[in-house]
């Protein structure tokens, strides 16, 4: 696996330019640039991002979901709160968020506080199967037989056919407002560049960091 894994390139380029100087004073405006840049650039779910969360003793837990919306107040996801993420949220309200864009070479992290929110019209935009399998419940628990979760997600198709406005009771929009976000462009000669904003009693600052 060694010599595999030391035969793969990483941050091939070439590799896009980023002034800093440039960098807006906003970050969510880098964030719509940037990510515009990955859909152009053929980034196949650019939208597909880590969460992190962590359990009551501090020990992370991450998982890929996909961004929702980004709105003034944040990046939302959709989720059952149900599952570990709900559990993690509930307990210590705060998530880290992070994007790859591999052939730009570039990463974004997001640190702040999770707010949740009603997820009834999220829910109803789904497909047929996806509010199927989320309203047969039970994510993240142990599955014995995937016979059990067939016919669960059948008796809940039959449910949403049958109940076209049925909504899972613990769909949630989670947004994470953003305190500190981060953009990093990788460079072929590894002096890469990091702008890091954070949002000083609600302004933002912006500076950079050592690669
Ligand atoms: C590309 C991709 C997109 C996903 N999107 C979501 C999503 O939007 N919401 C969600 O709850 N899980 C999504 N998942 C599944 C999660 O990664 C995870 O398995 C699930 O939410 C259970 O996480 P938990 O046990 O930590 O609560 C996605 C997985 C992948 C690979």
């Amino acid at each position: 696996m060694r010599e595999l894994l030391r035969a793969l390139p990483s941050l091939a380029g070439p590799l896009p330019a980023f002034d800093p100087a440039t960098a807006p004073e906003d970050p969510l405006a880098l964030f719509a640039d940037w990510f515009e840049a990955a859909i152009e650039a053929g980034v196949r779910e650019p939208h597909a991002m880590t969460l992190s969360t962590v359990d009551e003793s501090g020990r992370p837990s991450a998982r890929v979901l996909i961004l929702k919306d980004l709105t003034e107040e944040g990046f939302q996801f959709a989720f059952g709160s149900a599952g570990r993420k709900g559990k993690e949220l509930a307990h210590t309200p705060w998530a880290a968020l992070t994007f790859y864009w591999s052939p730009l070479g570039r990463q974004v992290r997001v640190r702040g506080r999770v707010e949740l929110a009603d997820g009834s019209r999220d829910f109803l935009a789904r497909s047929e199967s996806a509010r199927a399998v989320a309203l047969a419940g039970k994510q993240s628990t142990p599955l014995a037989d995937r016979a059990e979760l067939a016919a669960a997600v059948e008796s809940a198709r039959e449910r949403v056919r049958r109940e076209p406005d049925v909504v899972a009771p613990d769909w949630v929009i989670g947004t994470v407002v953003g305190e500190e976000i981060e953009f990093w462009q990788g460079n072929d000669e590894r002096r890469h560049i990091r702008v890091q904003y954070r949002r000083v009693a609600g302004a933002w600052t912006k500076e950079q960091l050592w690669p």
